[in-house]
């Protein structure tokens, strides 16, 4: 990791520019927030559509002895936070809190600069640009300030802006597990990619092509030259052509959403072709996890779907990608903060044009 090498400042937590704080505490300090400091923050108190989120003055977190407080300048929106927020599938709730949300604010693909440092931490120092996935570490990314495990944050690309930084973590990582370690993807191998015009899609077509696959992005028609521009090598629109039905076959078919039953994808594998699928409705998830097994077992194909773990040695990978200007993320439009429920409704509507960001 670039930043490795740096040397730890330890900073007190009452530096410049946390001292400002007014009196007016809406929320009660508790361990893990200092009294008096507020921040801005979108906060949920129980599940529902994007409008049950509200913009409030919270406390501000306090890092604990690994942490580092981030102060956010841009974070994205993804699927995991519509989950969360809407508390479906039910399943999510066992985790995040039955009748209703434990943690009150979302969003886990940040990107900001470091603001103050806990004492064991080694590898980032204050003022540090960073980026990195957070929903690892409980979410929180939809407020001015996030307190975070150094080990979750990897050094911001230098040639990024913050917005393109935030669109990355979650997707790109998504796609990038989906395609090298459960696709074994293959210089040469045909690829196609359904549901490439949004968040993970339209990384996945970059880092396909990054490893020099003969990828074939699938989208509607508004979105062909989109997927021309990031370097698809065939597109086929779905509203004209069914790629099921075609008589072409791939050797890997990365799913960004399922859109699709698993008989559908094994007519389009070749006979010893990979399916991987990254999201979709409960039924095709269920179809990837349970009917995936049997169809790999009846030939040679394989088929299931990926669980994307969040790590700094990928993003460090993708941050090496972006770097290059072998991929360059793809943002739809940029909220500002008192817009992340219209960011989100946006996104819940399924058709978003790659990524969709929020500037603080
Ligand atoms: N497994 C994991 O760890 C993990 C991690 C991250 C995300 N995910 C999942 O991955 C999935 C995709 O996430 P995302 O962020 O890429 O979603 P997204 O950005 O909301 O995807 C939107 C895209 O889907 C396309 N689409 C809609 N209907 C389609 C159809 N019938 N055929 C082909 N494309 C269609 C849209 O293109 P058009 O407008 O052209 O229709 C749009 O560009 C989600 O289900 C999410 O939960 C999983």
């Amino acid at each position: 990791m670039a930043i490795s090498s740096k040397t730890r400042q330890h900073e007190e937590l009452t530096m410049t520019g946390m001292t400002n704080a007014t009196n007016t505490m809406h929320a009660p300090a508790r361990a893990g927030h200092q009294e008096g400091l507020l921040m801005k923050a979108i906060v949920y108190t129980k599940y529902g559509p994007p409008d049950v989120l509200q913009l409030k003055e919270v406390a501000r977190p306090i890092p604990k002895d690994n942490e580092v407080l981030v102060k956010v300048h841009a974070v994205s929106a993804n699927a995991a936070d519509l989950h969360l927020l809407r508390g479906t599938p039910f399943l999510f709730r066992l985790s995040a809190g039955l009748l209703k949300p434990k943690k009150q604010i979302i969003g886990a693909d940040i990107a900001g600069r470091v603001e103050a440092v806990g004492k064991d931490v080694t590898q980032l120092q204050v003022g540090d640009e960073v980026f990195g996935d957070i929903s690892g570490c409980g979410f929180g990314g939809f407020a001015e300030y996030v307190a975070v495990p150094e080990h979750a944050l990897v050094a911001k690309p230098s040639n990024l802006t913050f917005e393109q930084t935030a669109a990355v973590p979650m997707a790109a990582v998504t796609a990038l597990q989906a395609l090298r370690d459960k696709g074994q993807i293959k210089p040469g191998q045909s690829v196609l990619i359904n549901g490439a015009s949004g968040g993970v899609g339209t990384f996945a077509v970059q880092i396909a092509k990054a490893y020099e696959a003969e990828v074939t992005a699938v989208c509607s028609t508004s979105k062909v030259d989109l997927m021309r521009s990031i370097g698809a090598d065939h597109v086929i629109d779905y509203t004209q052509e069914d790629f099921t039905k075609n008589g072409k076959q791939y050797d890997l078919i990365l799913a960004a959403n399922g859109f699709r039953s698993i008989s559908d994808y094994e007519r389009a594998l070749t006979p010893t072709g990979t399916y991987v699928m990254s999201g979709g409705s409960t039924k095709q998830m269920f179809q990837a996890m349970l009917l995936g097994p049997f169809h790999s077992k009846s030939g040679g194909k394989k088929m299931g779907n990926v669980l994307a773990s969040p790590n700094t040695k990928d993003l460090t990978f993708v941050k090496e990608l972006l770097e290059v200007g072998k991929v360059v993320p793809v943002i739809d439009r940029c909220y500002p903060f008192s817009k992340v429920a219209e960011a989100i409704s946006y996104l819940e509507k399924g058709h978003a044009r790659g990524k969709v960001v929020i500037s603080l």
